[in-house]
């Protein structure tokens, strides 16, 4: 008797949390003073789009520890919203995390870190927002992240429009997007490079040994060349994002 009790409980739990939410985060939800969290449709009369798009995000798939059967929705950035919807023009009573990226830190504090490296987008400095590339609402998300254009090159154009080209002579890397040569959060290597000096361009074209003091890098002899600094270095292929006058990227 005790026992099949127990079991169904099991089962009424499994099933509601595996139907809608994915993922438990173990951060407690925000809080506003004298604020109830309420459930994200209570959101839709006046937010529509938002709520319509949200949906279909990562971020609706999360519960947080206490509140797993019905998730926190908009609440998770935006704390508990009662008292807004009965004063929506006081500004305190909501908390709009684009003037504050501690609000996205509470979660991914991995990405904290990564702001911190030498070299990084000013995003703690208070000069780039998360929002400048991820959209939390997801209108326009990708599967794999919630950056708001439907190619990630796209987003880093609004504010890096020098790259975008079109180029007479165009670096075939660009079209796997800037993120196989840059680590846009931050990086301990000068542009925000994955890797140091040619060991970045090596990754992608090889370097052919032909005897102890000789070597090609494609199919070109660059013995005397890499000695004097890395690929893209002063005289070398310093247009390496595309070039109008060169197919080699000289300049
Ligand atoms: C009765 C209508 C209504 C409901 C319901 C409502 N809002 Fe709002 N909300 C507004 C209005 C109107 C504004 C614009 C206020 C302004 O311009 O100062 C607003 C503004 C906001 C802002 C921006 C605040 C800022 O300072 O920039 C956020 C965030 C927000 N709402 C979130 C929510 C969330 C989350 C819910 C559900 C819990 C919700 N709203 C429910 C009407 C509503
Ligand atoms: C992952 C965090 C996150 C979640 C979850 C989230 N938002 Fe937001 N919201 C933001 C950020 C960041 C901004 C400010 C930048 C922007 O406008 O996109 C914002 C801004 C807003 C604004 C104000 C826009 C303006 O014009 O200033 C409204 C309204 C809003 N959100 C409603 C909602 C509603 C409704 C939900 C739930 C369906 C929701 N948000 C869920 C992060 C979130
Ligand atoms: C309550 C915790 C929480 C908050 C607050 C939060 N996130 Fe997340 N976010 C998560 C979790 C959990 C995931 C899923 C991670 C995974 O799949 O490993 C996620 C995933 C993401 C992803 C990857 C999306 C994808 O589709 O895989 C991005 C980008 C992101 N968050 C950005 C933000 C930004 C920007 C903010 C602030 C506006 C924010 N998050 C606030 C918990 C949170
Ligand atoms: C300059 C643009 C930019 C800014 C600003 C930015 N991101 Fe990102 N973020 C990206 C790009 C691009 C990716 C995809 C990275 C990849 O595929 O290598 C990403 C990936 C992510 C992911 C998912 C992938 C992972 O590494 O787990 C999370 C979570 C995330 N960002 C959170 C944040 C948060 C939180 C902020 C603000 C504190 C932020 N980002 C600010 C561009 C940005
Ligand atoms: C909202 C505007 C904004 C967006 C969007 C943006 N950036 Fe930036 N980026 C900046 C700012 C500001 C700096 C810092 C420039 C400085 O310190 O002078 C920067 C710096 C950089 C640098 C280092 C430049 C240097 O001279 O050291 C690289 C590389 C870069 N961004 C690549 C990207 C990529 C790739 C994306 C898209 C994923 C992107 N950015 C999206 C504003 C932006
Ligand atoms: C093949 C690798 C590669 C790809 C792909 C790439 N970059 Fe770069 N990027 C570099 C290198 C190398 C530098 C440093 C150049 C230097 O120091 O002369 C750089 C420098 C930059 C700078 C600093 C300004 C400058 O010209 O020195 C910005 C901004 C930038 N890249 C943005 C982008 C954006 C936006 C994209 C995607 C559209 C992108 N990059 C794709 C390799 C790449
Ligand atoms: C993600 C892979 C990738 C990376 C990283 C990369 N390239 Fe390329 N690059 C290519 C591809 C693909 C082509 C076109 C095919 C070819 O000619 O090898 C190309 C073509 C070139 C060309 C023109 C081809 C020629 O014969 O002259 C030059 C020059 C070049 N890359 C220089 C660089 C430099 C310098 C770096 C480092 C900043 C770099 N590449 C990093 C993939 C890459």
């Amino acid at each position: 008797m005790k026992a099949s009790l127990y079991t169904v409980l099991i089962l009424a739990l499994g099933i509601t949390s595996c139907a809608i939410y994915q993922k438990t985060s173990v951060v407690p939800p925000l809080e506003i003073p004298g604020a109830k969290h309420v459930k994200m449709r209570m959101c839709a009369p006046c937010h529509r789009e938002r709520v319509e798009s949200f949906e279909s995000t990562t971020h609706a798939r999360i519960a947080v520890k206490g509140m797993e059967k019905e998730g926190l929705g908009c609440g998770m950035c935006h704390g508990p919203g009662s008292l807004h919807m009965e004063n929506e023009y006081e500004p305190n009573l909501i908390i709009n995390p684009r003037k504050n990226p501690d609000i996205c830190f509470r979660c991914h504090l991995d990405k904290k870190a990564e702001f911190r490296l030498q070299y990084h987008h000013p995003v703690l400095e208070g000069r780039v927002a998360c929002a400048d590339c991820h959209d939390s609402h997801g209108s326009e998300s990708r599967s794999w992240t919630l950056t708001s254009f439907s190619d990630t090159s796209q987003v880093c154009f609004k504010c890096h429009p020098e790259q975008r080209g079109p180029f007479v002579f165009e670096h075939d890397a660009m079209r796997e997007g800037c993120t196989i040569c840059h680590k846009v959060h931050g990086s301990v290597n000068d542009k925000l490079l994955i890797a140091r000096d040619s060991n970045l361009c090596l990754r992608c074209h090889f370097q052919t040994q032909l005897d102890s003091s000789r070597f090609l890098v494609g199919d070109s002899n660059h013995t005397t060349r890499m000695p004097r600094g890395s690929c893209f270095s002063a005289a070398c292929h310093t247009t390496v994002h595309g070039s109008n006058f060169d197919d080699h990227l000289r300049y």
